[in-house]
């Protein structure tokens, strides 16, 4: 039946919150252990159905019976299925701009999940393949959603592009900060103030949420950890997904 995602849905008052769509690009940061896979675990299963192109540079995702591509020819093979879990041999950069390429040149609909973008990309340097799609993969809802522990590591498209940058608590360090402010349109020294009353309140998991859109801060509260579930579809598909348990921030 409806997972939290449906009932955050089904609970909004007047019109439908923006939530995330196919056609969003994602940023989600915070340091190591703070809920980034947890939550973009939830966003994809929110999304479904669609295929999923997960880019697992650590190593650390599990995807029950999909067997991981580490190489550009396994990861041709393994394209159409609908879940593509790919977790590289080799970070050199032919290898990342060579299978980049191959996912930019499948059709979309797709989630291309890039768990840590900072192993994928540097300030200076993005894969082609990998830029395009942040810069022009909305029209055909080739979704990207990237996650980092260091956001002045990745390249600057992903914060300048995203639909929504998410923060987990705690408030990441200064330079990071002072790194994407501009890009949530608010001071670097309000965001981390706001971070902390979230951490205060309600913990480790809590998140600051931007909507570029309407230029909206919401305050999250952790998501609930349940077992995988995947919406039915034909739900609410075409508002996306929206979490339960935010709060506009005062300083939204
Ligand atoms: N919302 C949550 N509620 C309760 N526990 C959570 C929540 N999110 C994450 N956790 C716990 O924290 C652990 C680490 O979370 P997660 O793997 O999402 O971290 P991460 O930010 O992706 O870390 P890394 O940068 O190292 O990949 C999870 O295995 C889970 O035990
Ligand atoms: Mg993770």
């Amino acid at each position: 039946m409806a997972g939290p995602l449906m009932a955050g849905l089904m609970q909004a008052k007047g019109a439908p919150r923006r939530g995330i769509r196919l056609s969003d690009r994602v940023l989600i940061a915070g340091q190591t252990g703070k809920g980034k896979t947890e939550l973009a675990r939830m966003i994809v299963e929110g999304m479904q159905p669609v295929r999923v192109i997960a880019f697992d540079p650590k190593g650390e995702l599990e995807f029950p019976s999909v067997e991981p591509a580490r190489n550009p020819g396994q990861l041709v093979e393994r394209m159409h299925g609908a879940v593509v879990h790919y977790i590289p041999a080799s970070f050199d950069r032919p290898a990342l701009e060579e299978v980049c390429e191959i996912v930019w040149e499948t059709p979309g609909p797709y989630i291309w999940w890039i768990d840590e973008a900072s192993e994928v990309s540097s300030p200076n340097w993005c894969p082609a393949g990998l830029r395009l799609a942040v810069t022009q993969g909305r029209q055909a809802e080739k979704m990207v959603l990237a996650l980092t522990q260091r956001l002045a590591e990745i390249h600057p498209v992903f914060r300048s592009q995203s639909e929504h940058v998410i923060l987990m608590v705690p408030a990441p360090i200064v330079l990071d900060l002072k790194t994407v402010a501009g890009n949530v349109r608010r001071e670097a020294g309000s965001l981390d103030h706001e971070l902390s009353q979230l951490h205060a309140e309600y913990g480790d998991y809590a998140h600051l949420w931007y909507v570029r859109d309407t230029d909206e801060l919401r305050r999250c509260a952790p998501i609930p950890l349940t077992s995988p579930q995947v919406p039915a579809p034909g739900g609410d598909e075409a508002e996306g997904v929206e979490s339960s348990s935010c709060e506009d921030s005062d300083s939204a």
